[in-house]
């Protein structure tokens, strides 16, 4: 509850009543300072402000319906694009410092891949970690939240929106994105969220489908893009929020995916 600000008015926010020490809360309220109120459901709660567009809000459906079969699905990539995405996916350890504590934040969480990744790489050491993950689709949460569970793994999950978060300013030390920033229909305002919740030093690092210059001219780009057109995507450097420092733009999973990386 700590790193969390209501996503209305940015006051801090406390459980509306006490709940057993320990306990998980299945169901319950948080209220904020000026006394606006956010359900608890299946243990995670809802804090969606101000209401999605029809655009994102028809993705969530997808998603919603994806999210029992969304790992399956993606385990088609590694066959596909000669990846092992999991593996992949543990470069994000390259930004978390070798020792002390670390905040992080996974923008639209998924089905949890990016902390299992984490988890996988740094197994010894979870205790460092302070974890955090958010997404819209409440699908997609079901599946991570069951997953952290059998994996042990602590995470503070939000259904929220990545346009307004509901975290504080200046609070993480590494913010990950993977796999959405494509198909959002405000890049920029969604970057500049990541920004604003990174705290100076931190790093934000984001990751979705767009072939390096290398394969895109290739035989086998050409073939990439025939079968998912998202696969032309570009990095969106233009909404890189204004002062953000040592920006780098790398491609990873064989060249396929952009990786942008930057810190405040
Ligand atoms: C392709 S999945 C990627 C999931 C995960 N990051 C991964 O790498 O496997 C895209 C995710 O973005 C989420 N999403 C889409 N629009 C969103 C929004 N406006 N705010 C937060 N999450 C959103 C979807 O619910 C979905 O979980
Ligand atoms: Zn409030």
């Amino acid at each position: 509850m700590k790193a969390m600000r209501c996503p209305s008015c940015h006051k801090a926010l406390r459980l509306s009543e006490r709940y057993p020490e320990g306990d998980e809360i299945e169901s319950g309220k948080i209220v904020c300072e000026k006394g606006h109120r956010w359900a608890i459901d299946e243990g995670i709660p809802t804090m969606i402000y101000p209401k999605v567009n029809e655009k994102d809000e028809a993705w969530i459906r997808q998603y919603d319906d994806l999210a029992e079969n969304y790992d399956e699905f993606l385990k088609t990539y590694d066959k596909w694009l000669g990846v092992d995405m999991m593996k992949e996916r543990e470069r994000a350890g390259l930004y978390v410092t070798m020792e002390g504590p670390v905040k992080v934040l996974d923008i639209s969480v998924g089905t949890g891949a990016n902390f299992v990744a984490l988890f996988n790489a740094f197994r010894n050491e979870m205790g460092r970690f302070n974890l955090h993950g958010l997404d819209l689709s409440r699908g997609m949460l079901r599946v991570a939240k069951r997953k952290f569970k059998e994996l042990d793994i602590t995470v503070g999950l939000v259904n929220a929106s990545v346009f307004n978060t509901p975290f504080q300013d200046n609070y993480f030390s590494l913010v990950l994105h993977s796999g959405g920033i494509n198909t959002f229909s405000d890049k920029g305002r969604a970057l500049e969220e990541m920004w604003r919740v990174a705290k100076p030093g931190g790093v934000v690092l984001v990751s979705d489908e767009g072939l390096s210059p290398e394969v895109r001219g290739s035989e086998r780009g050409r073939e990439i893009l025939k079968t998912n057109a998202l696969f032309g995507s570009k990095p969106p450097l233009q909404y890189v929020p204004q002062g953000a420092r040592n920006l780098e733009v790398t491609y990873v999973m064989n060249g396929t995916f952009y990786q942008m990386a930057f810190g405040k």
